[in-house]
């Protein structure tokens, strides 16, 4: 009996060790990062689409300053979008689609 629990011990410390270099590994890349972007993204896509479509920007090049005055055009237009919100919606337009140099 104390052999079975002593397996069980060592399968549950070999599942925490796998774990735990699992987690270790995805830190690798900066998760804070991916997430913003994933959340911008995600946010773009709620946000943007309920007066025209996503293409409308999709389409434009806008240098960072650009994007920040469209945001604030759409806001002025009555786009409800929270304050918090417009850093990283600007932020994905900027990177993703900024002018071609
Ligand atoms: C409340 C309605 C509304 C929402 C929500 C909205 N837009 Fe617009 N958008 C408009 C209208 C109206 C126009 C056409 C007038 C114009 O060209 O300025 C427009 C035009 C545009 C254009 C083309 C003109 C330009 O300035 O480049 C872009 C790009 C754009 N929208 C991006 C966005 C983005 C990005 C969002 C989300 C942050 C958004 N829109 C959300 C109403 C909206």
């Amino acid at each position: 009996m104390n052999r079975f629990i002593d397996h069980l011990l060592l399968v549950s410390a070999g599942t925490l060790v796998f774990a735990a270099a699992a987690l270790a590994q995805s830190s690798d890349s900066p998760p804070d990062d991916h997430a913003d972007r994933v959340l911008g993204k995600t946010l773009f896509e709620l946000n943007c689409a309920s007066c025209h479509e996503l293409s409308i920007a999709t389409s434009e090049r806008k240098t960072p300053g650009e994007w920040s005055a469209t945001v604030v055009k759409m806001i002025s237009y009555g786009a409800p979008i929270a304050e918090a919100d417009q850093p990283l919606i600007i932020d994905y337009l900027s990177t993703n689609y900024a002018p071609v140099r």
